[in-house]
Formats: C-alpha cells, structure tokens, sequence
C-alpha cells in the first residue's frame, strides 16, 4: 500500500458489499444495511451511477466472492462465540461494518488496519452518524513496518484469551514475510482460538481464460497503487497453515454449493481464483 493513502480497494470491496444489498435478489447473502449507510452521500451514488457494470458476470461473480467471504466469516466466529470466544480481530478490516451489527453479547471486536485507512474510516463514520460501539477498538497498523503483537497489547488485546481472527481481501496484497510474522501471531494463541482468510490461487495455476481475468485485475489493483504480490496453492496454504487443525479450505465450487444454490438471479461465483480458508488451534 503507498504510505498516507487510505486503501481504494476497501472503497471497491465496500461499493460491491452496498451493491449486493441494493441489486441482488433475496434473500441476500450478507444482509448488511450499514453497507449503504458507511458509504453515504459521497460514495453511494457512483454505486447507482455503475448500476450497468455490476451486472456483468465477471463482475458479478466478483460480488459473489466477496459476499460469501464475509458471510462464511460471520458464521464461523458465532460459531467461535458460541463455544466461548470473546474476542473478534479484522485484519485489514477497510469499510467492514461488522463491529456496528455486532449482536453478540460480550464479543469485543479489534479492527487492525493500514493507519490511513483506519483514519478515513473514522471521518466516513463520522460523516454519515454512526456512532463507534464501546465493544470495538480500533488498532492501527502497518502490517509491513509494525509488530501487530505490540499493537494489539497496547490496544487492551488479551492474549490469554482465545480469539476468532479474519483476515479477508488482505492476504493477495502482503510480502510472503508480513503474512509468516502475521500467521505465526496467530498460531500463538491459547487453544480454540482461529482464523479465517481468503488467498488466491496462483496465475500458472489457472486455466488460460482466467488468467486474463487475473492480468485484469492485478492490473486494476496495481493502479490504484495496491499491487498483487502474494498468491498460494491449496497445498502450499496447508504448510502455511500447519500448525491449526480442522482446515477447511473452499473453492468456487463448495461455495457455490453452500450458498448460491436455488437462487432465483445469477450471483455465484465462477473460475478458481479465489479460496476461502480456516483452521483452528
Ligand atoms: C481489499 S481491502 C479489504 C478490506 C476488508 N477486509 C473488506 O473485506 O472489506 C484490503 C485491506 O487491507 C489493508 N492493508 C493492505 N496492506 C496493508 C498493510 N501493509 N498493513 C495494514 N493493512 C493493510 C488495507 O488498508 C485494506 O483495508
């Protein structure tokens, strides 16, 4: 990411997410209303504006991934809460509006982000009058140039309990060095502790079609100044991910299966680019 520039592919991620609430059918994948609210008088109306690109397939599928991934997360960490999880970490959190749709009772949500990231998300929530809940604290970091372990300290994060941690639309954008220092924060906490994440596949893993999916959007991401720079195979992910147990690792077709299926308009997901993992300790 350049230095002082908030993330434009939170903005991209956040217009697809208010888009899903305004031009799919229901019932929706990620019902998120403050979706629309966060983006307000500013952002919203280039959604309305691009109305007849989000209706492209690719564009489409895109919408799909990025839905399922929040949903997928979402039901794993109630999951999480429900076997006694108190803390909730997003990694790279961008636009995210979990923390103000929180309605899990003792659940205290740290929202890690680039600082300048961080910071324009504060003034668009106070732009548009939401109000920031006592159950989230927000963690500014360089995942890059800072230890996330000595910020998430100062922030009040309690590493003897166990913590659910996503990390969605961030992996794609690291060193292979930020994400192993990030992994390995991860895999030190207290048992029942967990992760999620999204990761794609690598372009000489695709078949041809897609790669030029790929070399589009790469170079898409790489104009607004936030390259693409690390990629996996499932298998590779695996040894990442060795020291968590009960992987689950998808793809478009599990996807697909779990939560597009019957639907009444076209939102599923196509091509293998990208997976949606998780694991425990
Ligand atoms: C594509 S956005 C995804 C945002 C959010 N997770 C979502 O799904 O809407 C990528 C996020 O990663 C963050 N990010 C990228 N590189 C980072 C870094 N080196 N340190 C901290 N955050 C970073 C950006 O600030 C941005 O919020």
């Amino acid at each position: 990411m350049q230095e002082a520039q908030p993330s434009r592919t939170a903005l991209r991620v956040a217009m697809r997410r208010a888009a899903h609430q305004m031009y799919d059918a229901h019932p929706l994948i990620l019902e998120d209303p403050m979706a629309l609210r966060i983006l307000g008088k500013e952002y919203l109306p280039e959604v309305e504006r691009t109305r007849f690109k989000l209706h492209k397939p690719h564009s489409v599928a895109l919408r799909a991934f990025l839905v399922a991934r929040s949903r997928h997360a979402e039901e794993l960490l109630a999951r999480a809460v429900a076997q006694g999880i108190t803390q909730y970490v997003l990694l790279g959190a961008g636009l995210d509006t979990f923390a103000h749709r929180n309605a899990h009772a003792g659940l205290h949500v740290f929202e890690v982000d680039h600082p300048a990231t961080q910071e324009w998300k504060r003034e668009l929530l106070h732009a548009n009058g939401m109000v920031i809940p006592k159950s989230l604290t927000y963690v500014p970091v360089d995942f890059e140039h800072q230890q996330l372990a000595t910020q998430l300290a100062e922030a009040g994060f309690d590493t003897s309990r166990p913590t659910f941690f996503a990390w969605l639309g961030v992996v794609p954008y690291l060193t292979l060095e930020a994400f192993r220092s990030t992994v390995a924060l991860i895999a030190s906490q207290p048992a029942g502790s967990g992760v999620v994440m999204d990761y794609g596949q690598p372009r000489e893993a695709l078949p041809p079609l897609e790669r030029l999916a790929r070399d589009s959007m790469s170079a898409r991401v790489a104009l607004a100044g936030e390259p693409f720079q690390l990629f996996f195979t499932p298998e590779d992910m695996r040894l990442e991910l060795r020291a968590f147990h009960g992987i689950d690792d998808l793809g478009s077709a599990e996807l697909n299966e779990r939560y597009f299926s019957g639907r009444s308009d076209n939102l599923r997901l196509i091509g293998a680019g990208g997976r949606i993992v998780s694991g425990w300790l």
